[in-house]
């Protein structure tokens, strides 16, 4: 029996992630590209041109999107981190708010939040800390983020006995929002608390929805959820777009499974479709957005796909 420990895990039981090397060439990943050269998208709809969004001559107030579902691993804080990234090669100005007590969204940019002693929680708790003490620069320039960790799933129970608890991340937003352009919230996945403070802050909604069968059952609920804090609490509340994420157009089951999220959902879903590919989970050890990590590949792409119909929306 060998003495030596497993690949990747260091004596004392730490596991070391080696980060892959970053790659000389994309082109792999144009095998996962769009198959069809037809002029048909893989939404199944004829491909659109958006053009190249114009550029700001000022910035703000931003528009505040909340990247929302409720079934973990589909994509929010992939999805917020890249299309933030990709967002600002537009000459956006961009806040991330990572709204998750797991932290994902920091980690994902290489900030070690669980090391911060202010973090978002301290700032929707009103404790004296001034939100631009909280902000921190990433790697993207002109993208900053709002940090969390665990600490912020205390403030799912202390704002319970608050008065106005659905509209303290908008209260905390409010001073910084036109320093910005755009505003992502990475919600947690649940639909609890903290996710309607999220939708009562936006302006709209963007919900990744993974190619998978089961994960088309609790859109509805999704959509409820919106819907009753569009009556209640924020009648400008919209959704803004559903992103297929994690297609893979070499399965009949994606191509399936995409075909009927058109036909349930029509023209909210948004044209760019992202791509299942392994660069992803290759960009979160790396700590920075696939733009920057693999520019030229498909998923960089993609996001600025994402971007432009974004801002055409
Ligand atoms: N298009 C994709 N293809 C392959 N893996 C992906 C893709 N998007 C995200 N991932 C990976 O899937 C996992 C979950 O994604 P994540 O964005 O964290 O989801 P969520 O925030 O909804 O829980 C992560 O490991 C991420 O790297
Ligand atoms: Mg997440």
């Amino acid at each position: 029996m060998s003495t030596l420990p497993p690949p990747g895990v260091r004596h004392g039981g730490t596991v070391e992630l080696s980060i892959a090397p970053r790659a000389a060439s994309d082109a792999d990943d144009d095998l996962l590209d769009d198959v069809s050269s037809t002029g048909t998208g893989p939404t199944g709809r004829p491909r659109r041109h958006i053009p190249e969004p114009p550029l700001l001559d000022r910035h703000g107030p931003a528009r505040v999107l909340a990247v929302c579902n409720q079934k973990g691993g589909v994509g929010k804080t992939t999805s917020t981190i890249n299309l933030g990234a990709a967002l600002t090669e537009f000459g956006r100005r961009v806040l991330l708010v990572d709204f998750d007590p797991q932290g994902a969204l920091s980690v994902g940019l290489g900030i070690p939040a669980h090391q911060l002693d202010r973090t978002i929680y301290n700032a929707l708790m009103g404790q004296g800390v001034e939100l631009r003490d909280v902000v921190v620069g990433t790697c993207v320039e002109n993208m900053d983020l709002l940090p969390s960790n665990i600490d912020l799933s205390a403030a799912e129970v202390q704002l319970v006995s608050e008065v106005g608890r659905e509209h303290a991340l908008l209260r905390t937003l409010r001073p910084i929002v036109a320093d910005y352009d755009f505003v992502l919230v990475d919600c947690q996945p649940s639909l609890g608390l903290l996710t309607v403070n999220a939708l009562a802050a936006a302006d709209g909604v963007l919900i990744p929805l993974e190619c998978e069968f089961f994960s088309l059952r609790g859109v509805a609920l999704l959509i409820d959820t919106i819907d009753k804090v569009r009556e209640r609490l924020n009648p400008k509340l919209d959704i803004t777009g559903i992103l297929a994420t994690m297609f893979d157009p070499r399965t009949l089951h994606s191509r399936e499974v995409m075909a009927r999220v058109v036909e349930a959902f029509g023209e909210t879903v948004f044209d760019t479709v992202i791509n299942r590919t392994v660069r992803f989970p290759e960009t979160t050890v790396a700590g920075e957005p696939i733009t920057t990590w693999a520019p030229r590949s498909a998923g960089a792409r993609a996001y600025r796909q994402l971007a432009r119909e974004v801002i055409a929306r």
